[in-house]
């Protein structure tokens, strides 16, 4: 039997926000019965947020269609799904199911992550969507039992409500935060013209590795424990010698230009490029927020990337927000 929604006072609606992560290491093994792969990650969040406002709709649903009603706006957001397979829509019923509360709720999300970028948008609309239906309906589930709905929904979820810095392992949704990975970055983050699907490019990995066992033999990330180690200290330089992301050969293999972008990067002086994620998004990290700058408009002006964008991390992790941005 649903139970009666108690809000807390006047809480008609409830807006938060969720960072989009980077990999700084991104290890990945062998393809697991389930259809994942075994990860061993450095997770790191970094300023670029979707925002994301659940919403209690009056009125008992008769002749009256806004519930479920999804919305998004920014840019991308004509290539987000806007029915019940949107990964805000599902966190939410999947919390609303949980919690045994009939309640109707719209869903309104303004993206500032890329979509399809490697960069988790969507990942951290279901965290922010939970944080955010978790606060409206007053449920007060706490982050464990937060997590544990956010590793359902996906690999990246639990850390998108996390934050931080932190090592994640099994298919990426165990996390163990890295509290002394303090040294912030500067970031050039370097958009490409359409997207790369995570299945494919986990897909392509697995074909690239096969062929490797005729030969041509896959370099793997290895260790974490000389990236950990640079984390600790203030040395960028030793930071980015130390950054791998084991599906970058089969984001190349998919979009070839991506080359192009890392080149370009690499003449304007960044310290390390690499493709985020799944890709096609391409990170440059830089010394200072000086040299990202320069960077930046370097990158901009070879015309390689679609849309180039600075960013900083660490950053917190899921959290509801007082002011939403009005759009
Ligand atoms: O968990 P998530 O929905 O983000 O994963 C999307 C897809 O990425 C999975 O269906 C799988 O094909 C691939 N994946 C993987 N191994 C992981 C994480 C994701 O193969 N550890």
């Amino acid at each position: 039997m649903p139970r009666d929604v108690s809000t807390p006072a006047g809480a008609r609606a409830v807006t938060a926000v969720a960072p989009a992560k980077i990999n700084l290491h991104l290890g990945v093994g062998d393809l697991r019965a389930d259809g994942f792969h075994d990860l061993l990650t450095v997770y790191r969040a970094v300023d670029l947020w979707e925002q994301v406002t659940v919403a209690l709709v009056d009125g008992d649903g008769a002749g009256d269609d806004s519930d479920g009603e999804v919305i998004v706006s920014g840019p991308g957001a004509y290539q987000v799904p806007t029915d019940r397979s949107n990964l805000a829509a599902r966190a939410v019923d999947l919390l609303r199911g949980e919690a045994g509360v009939d309640a109707r709720l719209s869903i309104r999300i303004v993206k500032g992550v890329p979509v399809a970028g490697g960069m988790a948008g969507g990942s951290a609309d279901a965290a922010a969507a939970l944080v955010a239906t978790d606060r409206l309906l007053g449920l007060g589930l706490g982050r464990a039992a937060l997590e544990s709905l956010a590793a359902r929904l996906g690999s990246d979820v639990p850390f998108c409500l996390r934050g931080g810095t932190a090592l994640g392992t099994g298919r990426g949704e165990k996390l163990a935060p890295l509290l002394h990975a303090r040294a912030e970055q500067h970031i050039v983050v370097a958009l490409a013209d359409g997207g790369l699907t995570t299945p494919v490019v986990f897909a392509e990995l697995d074909r690239l590795r096969a062929e490797g066992g005729t030969g041509r033999e896959l370099p793997r990330a290895g260790s974490v424990d000389a990236l950990v180690e640079a984390l600790a200290g203030d040395d960028p330089a030793g930071v980015a010698g130390n950054l791998a992301n084991d599906l970058e050969p089969a984001a190349l293999s998919l979009m070839p230009a991506l080359r192009k972008t890392l080149r370009a990067g690499a003449e304007a002086g960044a310290l390390h490029g690499m493709v985020s994620g799944s890709g096609p998004t391409c990170l440059f990290f830089c010394a200072h927020r000086e040299q990202a700058i320069a960077v930046a408009t370097e990158v901009s002006e070879t015309g390689v990337a679609r849309e180039v964008r600075l960013t900083r991390g660490p950053v917190a992790g899921a959290h509801v927000i007082d002011n939403p941005q009005q759009t």
